[in-house]
């Protein structure tokens, strides 16, 4: 292979050419040559430049993010979540001070534009076991919010070139979820479900020796995370090499991951064992409250190193400066999910059978069995509806038949399969309760 070399016009260095791609732009005539460092260079300047000019014109924007400053401090976006979540304050107020934070970094930027100075953004990491409101949290979190949101399932992601979806999928899912405008897009937040399913097998918690996909996952999303151009095209022109790429930075993204980590607070114990401070409830077996009282008290210890062990490289948790951690949910936190939120399972019924004029009772101990249940199932509150859809299906068949004014009362037995639900007649007319409606 011939070696040509050529002295760059711009910087002024000398350039060997091996191969096509190092080639310089080049005038034969001339002899003027420029490298590709300063191509690069000229290109990220002109890019620097319009995007200057882009945003000086969208001055609507700024205005708009003060009155959303106003608007979602941090009490009132717990609040929201209130409304939704039960128990998980240190969570609920950690998304909350996340998400106002990042309002306030988007004014300091765009107060600042021009200048280096810039407050970094604190990306989140969420564990909690499964079933205690993760994902609900973040997708109540997602309609309140008036910044683009996407929620993107890191499981489904693959290192690129392989079968699967690309990490760029989670950028181009929240560009689709910011209507297509790119500078809400390079502002929004990406919410990366079941993180921990990309984890690297040869994290302590598993016995494979090796496993470079998932690495090759965390490495994909690492450049995201520290803030690069992310390219991709429209959906589905993925197989078209000449479908025009749209281009989104991720340095202003905030990303929250979150994952179940299941085991993870055996690490944490080992860890806590070693420094003498171990967490005991003496030698007998401990009861289902122990356990749930040594999880919670675990999960709250989880730190950086945790994490690492558990298999996630610690160039990502560097990025993820914030731990946010979720406890199991125990009978009477389950008790009041099933009846308090504004989406409680219980009210949901209540408005279905309203609808065919049938008011809907269930009986204290049949809402404590349910939570008994939805305990043995280790589901955390994920399985409380499904416990109660078993018990209402031959009512729900059945009641349509007429459209009598009705009561339906479900007791402790029904729950347990020992009786069928009991169908009253009533002589007034059933509303919607105000407070369900
Ligand atoms: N703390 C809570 N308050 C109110 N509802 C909850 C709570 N936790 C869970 N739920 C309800 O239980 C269901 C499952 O919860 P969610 O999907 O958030 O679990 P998760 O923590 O993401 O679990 P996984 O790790 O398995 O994904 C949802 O329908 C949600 O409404
Ligand atoms: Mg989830």
């Amino acid at each position: 292979m011939t070696i040509e070399s050529f002295h760059c016009s711009m910087c002024g260095r000398r350039i060997k050419v091996q191969n096509r791609v190092d080639m310089p732009v080049l005038d034969p005539n001339t002899g003027f040559a420029i490298c590709k460092n300063c191509i690069k260079n000229i290109y990220h300047w002109i890019e620097d430049e319009e995007s200057k000019r882009g945003r000086s014109v969208k001055r609507g924007f700024n205005a708009t993010l003060g009155s959303l400053l106003e608007k979602n401090k941090p009490h009132v976006i717990k609040a929201y979540l209130d409304q939704f979540i039960i128990m998980q304050e240190r969570a609920k107020k950690i998304l909350s001070v996340a998400a106002y934070n990042h309002y306030k970094r988007m004014k300091y930027e765009l107060d600042n534009r021009g200048s280096d100075d810039e407050i970094e953004k604190s990306n989140v990491i969420i564990l909690g076991p499964t079933g205690c409101g993760k994902t609900a949290m973040l997708s109540h979190l997602s309609k309140l919010l008036d910044i683009p949101f996407a929620v993107t399932d890191a499981s489904s992601l693959t290192e690129a070139g392989f079968v699967g979806a690309d990490v760029e999928v989670a950028v181009r899912n929240l560009y689709y979820a910011a209507g297509k405008d790119i500078e809400k897009t390079e502002h929004g937040i990406i919410y990366l479900d079941e993180f921990d399913k990309i984890a690297r097998k040869s994290g302590e918690n598993n016995s494979i020796t090796a496993d470079p996909g998932h690495e090759g996952v965390q490495q994909g999303l690492l450049k995201m995370l520290e803030g690069s151009f992310v390219e991709f095209t429209e959906r589905g022109q993925r197989k078209h090499p000449e479908a025009p790429t749209i281009k989104v930075n991720t340095k202003n993204i905030l990303f929250i991951v979150g994952g179940a980590f299941v085991g993870i607070e055996k690490i944490v114990e080992k860890r806590v064992k070693k420094g003498d401070t171990a967490i005991g409830f003496g030698s007998e077996v401990p009861s289902k409250e122990d356990t749930d009282k040594k999880f919670n008290e675990l999960i709250h210890q989880v730190r950086p190193e945790d994490l690492m062990k558990y298999g996630i490289i610690p160039e990502i948790i560097g990025r993820l400066p914030v731990i946010c951690t979720l406890e199991t949910l125990d009978e009477d936190a389950l008790l009041r999910i099933l009846t308090e939120p504004k989406n409680a399972p219980v009210k949901q019924y209540e408005k279905l059978l309203a609808m065919d004029n049938v008011k809907l009772e269930f009986e204290e101990a049949a809402l404590r069995q349910v939570a008994k249940m939805a305990i043995e199932r280790k589901t955390g509150a994920r399985s409380l509806k499904g416990i109660i859809e078993d018990v209402m299906l031959e009512v729900m068949f059945d009641i349509p038949k007429t459209n009598e004014p009705r009561r339906v009362v479900i007791t402790e037995a029904c729950i347990k399969g020992d009786e069928k639900p009991q169908i009253f007649p009533l002589d007034e007319e059933i509303n919607l309760s105000k407070e369900s409606a």
